[in-house]
């Protein structure tokens, strides 16, 4: 299997007798700009759950690179969700009590685990920060941000382990037109630049002009998948 991440058959259900998911099927190849499009409810933040190991599916698999991930044990799945995987969530879920280049460097002290290297991720984050025109707010506390600002320290935090595939959820729905603008190019950027794969949910159709790949959900289901183009690789 050529493909980088792949849901196969993947149902949800969720206590009390809702299914979320229904046998969707979705495949998506390194560097993509997958976007998945659909109402409130038909089971975008599901998907990208069971996508991003955030969830166990009731029935079906997640492979990357060929291998299946959703039945591993607690410390690989952390390991993937750690190094592999970045995430952006609309309500940015920073912790309130450490300041940005805190909440920044966390991913990298809990992949490498050195209380010797803390100035190195201090600067790597800072640095990160630096490119996203944060350095001002380093010393800040979430609390003392706007709404785009958070959103770039949520980005900052996707990246500091390097991940090939961040997985965005509503990315768009808390922040203003411009913050969200400044979004769209960083996602461009980073998908060229970075080779990162993106994995969006959304029910903003703006998306739709930077995708590779669209995914229509609706009541759980895949009611059309389109390419858009193919990613060219170098
Ligand atoms: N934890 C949960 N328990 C029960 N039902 C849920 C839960 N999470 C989501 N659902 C239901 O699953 C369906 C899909 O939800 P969701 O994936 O959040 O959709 P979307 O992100 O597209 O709005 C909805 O009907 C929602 O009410
Ligand atoms: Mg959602």
């Amino acid at each position: 299997m050529s493909k980088l991440l792949t849901g196969v058959n993947l149902t949800k259900e969720y206590p009390g007798g809702v299914t979320a998911l229904k046998n969707v099927d979705v495949e998506i190849e390194k560097g993509e700009i997958l976007v998945l499009l659909g109402p409130s409810g038909s089971g975008k933040t599901t998907l990208i759950n069971l996508l991003g190991l955030l969830d166990k599916p009731t029935k079906g698999g997640v492979y990357l690179d060929g291998r299946e991930i959703t039945s591993l044990g607690e410390r690989e799945t952390c390991g993937i969700m750690n190094r592999t995987f970045g995430f952006i969530f609309q309500f940015f879920y920073l912790i309130p009590e450490l300041t940005v280049v805190e909440n920044v460097m966390l991913p990298l002290w809990i992949k490498e685990k050195s209380r010797l290297k803390l100035k190195a991720y201090y600067e790597e984050a800072e640095s990160l920060l630096a490119e996203f025109t944060l350095v001002k707010k380093i010393n800040s506390y979430p609390s003392q941000l706007s709404g785009g600002e958070l959103q770039r320290v949520a980005i900052c935090r996707s990246l500091i382990c390097g991940p090939s595939v961040i997985f965005a959820d509503e990315p768009t729905g808390s922040i203003d037109k411009k913050s969200s603008e400044i979004f769209y190019d960083i996602v461009g950027t980073l998908n060229e630049k970075r080779e990162v794969t993106f994995i969006i949910g959304t029910h903003n159709d703006k998306f739709l002009q930077f995708a590779t790949k669209v995914v229509y959900l609706n009541e759980g289901e895949v009611e059309k998948t389109e390419q858009i183009r193919v990613k060219e690789l170098q």
